[in-house]
């Protein structure tokens, strides 16, 4: 939640600030603002969009900044609540992101000493006590120090000051990542925000402090320690972060789907063997043959491509495989096998919920290998071992080419899975065959969609929308109905096509829409009885189908996608789910990547 960016060095500060910003709004969109040094400290914020922000910005000169783009969390959107947040000397300006436990006990502390506290936020106090510690002579490192042993939370905090000719940031639960440049250094929540200016950056770890100056940074442990910290490599496709011709980003993700899926199986699969290959999944062939079972821990999209990857894991290897929600994984007190493999699923690698699965697996003894997009993430650092999706950045807030990556990689894995137990080359030489096919299908289907304007005409004259979809279709069902609820705001159900009939039956009225997903994958069959069901009720079936197949003779409206191996067809049944939501979130009127209440990383538990 919220975005963070900095910039220290000789350029103009304050384009280099709106432009990193706009690069993070999608972690967090309804106020933000900027404050650059120039001699003095000056800054500017405001509610709404950073585009508006932006066009009212008074010229604010100056080499040295920082900016924040907020997604609510202490006191509502106001001005006053936005950030940055300044000491009331002017000598101080803070951007936080996180949240503060015992902010209110400080807030008070404040208020009983005569501090006027000018915001709602939790972060406010940050500024205040700081400013208050240079008043007692303290160095600005010093005064964080002392700043940070007072307060109980989560921080990814960047401090400016009025003297100094440099940035303090910290982190301890929310990520911060410093940018080298030549002559001049960036900080920033997320890589990509910095990757047109430098391709070299260190992810601050918790507990970790850094002093940036334009020609230098330090890493230090809380206690002014100082640590040696590795330089991560941002790879180019981390560049590709304009929005070109298209209207929304969302739409640009959703067709770049096919070259992303050819970027993460690329180099992968090993046709000779009949088998695949991730470097950072390589797990010994004796444990492999005794491998208890596997457990895939995501959120949201995360998780339904970890309940396909369950799926696949136990056709392919024959090795109990489960998916758990993360946020409802720490709550249940697990048994962990430490010899059970373990994976964490993650875009962002931020999810705080997922982050702290991966924590307590940790504590109990078990390793965790991340399945993450982020490069250098909270959760790919703390796992230490896994594999990057390569989906390169995804920016709308409605998660589309990195669960086509999630699911790409875990197919890969399945079958390295399978090939080292029980699998047939003969098979995994099919499989590989079949992956190399998908970019291309994909393709193919993008470029003519089937009748979405129809499936969204039907869907936006009702109530409410079910999803229904059996074995490996019915994750895809439940990632349609996520999509088409978090940026259309139309109440969706998403159910296994077989339980149907044990309750939301209930809800189908005459028209009722039912998405159908619907592959020839063997359990299609009984996925009908469940459409002759709905029909007779009334229901209206939107059917996402296989190419020539007699199965939609059944569908009221019909989506054909290319026909592939029943385990792979989640990566095309999902195409006309993403399309559906994204036509009805647009005939609405909605902020397609910008979805109201939401935040692409949700960093909070
Ligand atoms: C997907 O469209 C959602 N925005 C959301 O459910 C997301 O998948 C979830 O928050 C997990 O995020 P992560 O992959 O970054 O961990």
């Amino acid at each position: 939640m919220c975005g963070i960016f900095g910039y220290i060095g000789k350029k103009s500060a304050s384009d280099l600030l709106v432009k990193g910003l706009l690069r993070l709004e999608y972690r967090g969109y309804d106020s933000s603002g900027i404050v650059v040094k120039n001699g003095q400290l000056q800054s500017y914020k405001d509610t709404g969009k950073i585009s508006e922000m932006a066009s009212a910005l008074p010229r604010l000169k100056g080499s040295m900044g920082i900016a924040h783009t907020r997604w609510a969390t202490h006191g509502g959107v106001t001005k006053e609540n936005a950030h940055p947040h300044v000491s009331n000397d002017g000598k101080v300006a803070i951007v936080h992101n996180g949240i503060l436990q015992n902010s209110n006990l400080l807030r008070k502390r404040l208020t009983k000493i005569g501090v006027e506290l000018n915001s709602e936020t939790d972060s406010e106090i940050f500024c205040h006590f700081i400013a208050m510690e240079l008043d007692q002579g303290k160095e600005p490192l010093e005064a964080l120090q002392s700043v940070l042993s007072m307060v109980r939370g989560t921080w990814g905090l960047c401090v400016l000051f009025e003297d100094y000719d440099y940035v303090l940031c910290a982190r301890n639960g929310s990520p911060l990542i410093i940018g080298r440049g030549k002559e001049e250094m960036f900080v920033s929540s997320d890589p990509h925000a910095i990757r047109e200016h430098t391709d070299q950056l260190v992810a601050l770890e918790d507990g970790q402090i850094a002093k940036v100056s334009a020609r230098d940074f330090q890493v230090m442990q809380t206690d002014g320690q100082e640590v040696e910290s590795m330089l991560l490599h941002l790879e180019e496709e981390w560049s590709e972060s304009e929005i070109g011709d298209y209207p929304h980003f969302m739409l640009k993700e959703i067709h770049e789907q096919s070259e992303s899926l050819q970027h993460c199986i690329s180099g992968r699969l090993r046709h000779a063997e009949g088998t695949s290959v991730l470097g950072g999944l390589q797990i010994q062939p004796q444990n492999l043959a005794q491998l208890p079972h596997v457990r895939l821990i995501g959120c949201g999209t995360a998780l339904h491509a970890a309940q396909i990857g369950q799926i696949l894991i136990e056709q392919w290897a024959r090795v109990p495989a489960v998916s758990h929600v993360a946020s409802e994984f720490n709550a249940n007190d697990p048994v962990i096998n430490p010899n059970a493999l373990h994976l964490a699923i993650s875009q962002s690698g931020e999810t705080a919920d997922t982050l702290s699965a991966v924590k307590e697996i940790q504590r109990k003894g078990a390793d965790v290998y991340g399945i993450v997009n982020v490069v250098g993430s909270s959760i790919a650092r703390q796992c230490g071992k896994g594999v990057y999706i390569h989906s390169g950045p995804e920016q709308s807030v409605a998660s589309t080419k990195a669960f086509t990556n999630m699911v790409g990689a875990l197919t890969l894995f399945s079958l390295q899975l399978g090939r080292s137990r029980h699998l047939s080359k003969t098979k995994g030489k099919m499989i590989g065959r079949e992956m190399r096919k998908l970019p291309d299908k994909i393709r193919t289907y993008l470029e003519n969609p089937g009748p979405i304007n129809a499936a969204v005409e039907l869907i936006l004259k009702a109530k409410s929308v079910l999803f229904l979809g059996r074995g490996i279709s019915s994750p895809v069902a439940s990632e349609g109905a996520l999509k088409l609820m978090e940026i259309a705001y139309i109440p969706c159900l998403a159910y296994p096509a077989g339980e149907m009939k044990h309750g939301p039956i209930a809800l189908i009225e005459e028209n009722s829409p039912i998405v159908v997903i619907a592959p020839d994958d063997g359990v299609q069959e009984r996925t009908l009885n469940a459409i002759h069901e709905c029909k007779a009720r009334g229901a209206k079936i939107i059917l996402i189908h296989e190419e020539g197949d007699p199965i939609s003779e059944v569908g009221d409206i019909c989506i054909p996608v290319p026909s592939t191996i029943p385990m792979l067809t989640p990566l095309l049944t999902v195409l006309p789910t993403q399309l559906i939501a994204y036509h009805a979130a647009l005939e609405l009127g909605n902020d397609v990547d910008r979805p109201r209440n939401l935040a692409k990383s949700v960093t909070v538990e």
